[in-house]
């Protein structure tokens, strides 16, 4: 039987972070934006006490991946005015504010940040599934 991903959640009694490791693309992103929560070196990684709830749920609307969610949250649909690109040094394109990507075979309408593959070996191409971080020999 195949293994079950692996999910967890944080709470500050509030709000209810879910984290999925395997969905990860390791952007840094909630590392950088939020490290009083996001830090890899303390245990557990993610500490609900670092901050308010707003900027913790507006942090993890930030991630390209849905990695991170809110627990009974579904983001509304943002204002596409406020498009934003980032390049992530070898790593994936990131785009926020949401577009259509169009593909031969499917168009996908997506509404929230989502990150392409820029190292061409994503094997959820054309998005990134965090394979740029590994080593080339795995
Ligand atoms: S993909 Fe999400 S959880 Fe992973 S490092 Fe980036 S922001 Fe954090
Ligand atoms: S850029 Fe992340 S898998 Fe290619």
């Amino acid at each position: 039987m195949a293994d079950q991903p692996v999910i967890k959640e944080y709470t500050n009694g509030e709000v209810t972070v879910i984290w999925k490791p395997d969905t990860c693309i390791h952007s840094g992103i909630c590392l950088k934006g939020l490290s009083r929560v996001f830090d890899l070196k303390q245990r557990p990684w993610i500490n609900m006490e670092g901050a308010t709830s707003e900027e913790i749920v507006t942090l993890v609307r930030e991630c390209p991946s849905k990695a991170l969610s809110i627990k009974g949250v579904r983001f509304k649909e943002p204002d596409h005015s406020d498009r934003e690109i980032i390049l992530i040094p070898h790593g994936p394109m990131i785009v926020k504010g949401g577009g259509t990507v169009q593909n031969r075979k499917q168009q996908d309408v997506f509404h929230e940040t989502v990150s392409f593959c820029r190292c061409g070996r994503s094997k959820k191409h054309p998005y990134c599934d965090g394979t740029h971080a590994k080593k080339k020999e795995e």
